[in-house]
């Protein structure tokens, strides 16, 4: 069956972020420096969806989904990082697990969507091998409590990004500027992915999959200099962390000048172990030329030209529908068999949405968005690429990292200061599509 589902992450809606015996993980920290988030904002109340998950849990009933992506805190379930499970964090997802079910929508958890426990952190974070180590025992002590009814698990979310704004641009936390010496958080990141995939099956959880930010690479012309540099980011940003799971290998980092000196034999066994699936998370396609006098004193062999010509989010990403259909089918081009059913695990647009004097909230340039997007998917399916599953990022408008409170991406408006909820247009298109894919089955 077809997952149509709406996704979210705990540190950008949960808040109560010393409720429940929680620690403090990297983002408390960060957002809590001047000058990281945009205006300051943090992650202490969000969503406050820690104590109003049972509304929210009637908007996704109300919505009409399949599926809900939620993550995990990492911080709720061992507030230090490592040792027994804090069992008021688990109690939180437990009950939460179970009202899902009970509405029929099959939930889907994310390991790990950032929040790394601050202790964890002070002994080195993803830089240390040690933690891919807590990364498994966490996740074992997630699924001794909840693989019996969670159908669907995530190990990690984007762990790209995480590497590059976390630690290569300092960006987003941990905050660490260390360009390419942050390489070694893809290869512990990954290896926590294959970690915890190997305690997911010994504790029987039916699916597995890993999400990647994917993004098409398009070279600016087809100069050999332009096109040495799409290549080369397309290594870094869509190989560097799709190979090693798919096909067990790393790709050549000689156009970094660097070497992954941290991998150990056995490493890349565990990485690549068979996965039920492959979430991918498309927001746009990226335009790359040889790298300007900038990039080339920072050592990157290329340049972010931009894609101009179409419209642009609240955050002024290109709205392009058909990188999704280029994503999709070039993942089936280059893996082949070795690519697993794929399921679109974020897609969606940040836009200044708010109420009218009526209420309601008209973002129709989202419904556009979404409606775009799910033709160019359904495109790649018809064209013969294994599509089970679309989520749409995200239910509620949340805490979007560096930026604050300032993008808004859900399909639900959330006014911060009060906490009320109100459905946008797109939350009641994506419902009325979703009730007319059903038909079609
Ligand atoms: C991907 C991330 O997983 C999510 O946390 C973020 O809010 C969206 N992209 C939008 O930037």
């Amino acid at each position: 069956m077809f997952l149509w589902g709406a996704a979210t992450a705990a540190y950008q809606i949960e808040g109560a972020v010393s409720a429940g015996g929680r620690g403090p993980s990297v983002w408390d920290t960060f957002s809590h420096e001047p000058g990281r988030v945009r205006d300051g904002h943090t992650g202490d109340t969000a969503c406050d969806h820690y104590h109003r998950w049972p509304e929210d849990v009637g908007l996704l009933a109300g919505l009409g989904v399949d599926s809900y992506r939620f993550s995990i805190a990492w911080p709720r379930v061992q507030p230090g990082g490592s040792g027994p499970a804090n069992p008021a964090g688990l109690d939180f997802y437990d009950r939460l697990t179970d009202a899902l079910l009970a509405e029929g929508i099959v939930p889907a958890a994310t390991l790990f969507h950032w929040d790394l426990p601050q202790p964890l952190q002070d002994a080195g974070g993803w830089l240390s091998r040690d933690t891919a180590h807590r990364f498994a025992d966490y996740t074992a002590l997630v699924a001794d409590r909840l693989a019996d009814r969670i159908p669907m698990w995530i190990t990690l979310n984007e762990p790209f990004v995480h590497m590059a704004f976390g630690y290569a641009t300092g960006v987003h936390a941990p905050g660490q500027v260390l360009l390419t010496g942050a390489l070694p958080a893809a290869h512990h990141q990954l290896l926590g992915h294959g970690l915890a995939t190997a305690a997911l099956r010994a504790r029987g959880a039916e699916r597995v999959l890993i999400t990647n930010n994917c993004t098409p690479v398009r070279p600016a012309s087809a100069d050999p200099a332009d096109l040495a540099a799409a290549d080369a980011y397309d290594v870094l940003h869509n190989r560097l962390f799709n190979d090693p799971v798919l096909l067990g290998t790393y790709p050549g980092l000689d156009a970094y000048g660097a070497a992954l000196d941290c991998v150990r034999d056995g490493d890349l066994e565990l990485i690549s172990a068979p996965l039920d699936g492959l979430g991918v998370n498309y927001y746009n396609p990226t335009r790359i030329a040889a790298p300007d006098a900038e990039a080339a004193a920072l050592g990157l062999p290329f340049t972010d030209a931009g894609i101009t010509g179409h419209p642009v989010t609240a955050f002024g990403w290109p709205v392009v529908p058909d990188g999704l259909h280029e994503l999709l089918t070039g993942l089936k081009a280059r893996y082949g068999d070795a690519l697993p059913p794929v399921y679109v695990t974020e897609n969606g647009c940040s836009q200044p949405d708010e109420p009218g004097p009526d209420g309601t909230v008209d973002d129709r340039e989202r419904i556009a968005y979404l409606d775009g997007h799910i033709a160019a998917m359904e495109r790649a399916a018809a064209e013969g690429v294994d599509v089970r599953g679309y989520y749409v990022w995200s239910l509620l408008d949340n805490f979007e990292w560096a930026e604050g409170y300032h993008q808004r991406f859900g399909l639900v408006h959330v006014d911060f200061a009060t906490q009320r909820r109100t459905p946008k247009a797109s939350y009641h298109w994506f419902r009325e599509h979703i009730v007319r894919r059903r038909a079609r089955r």
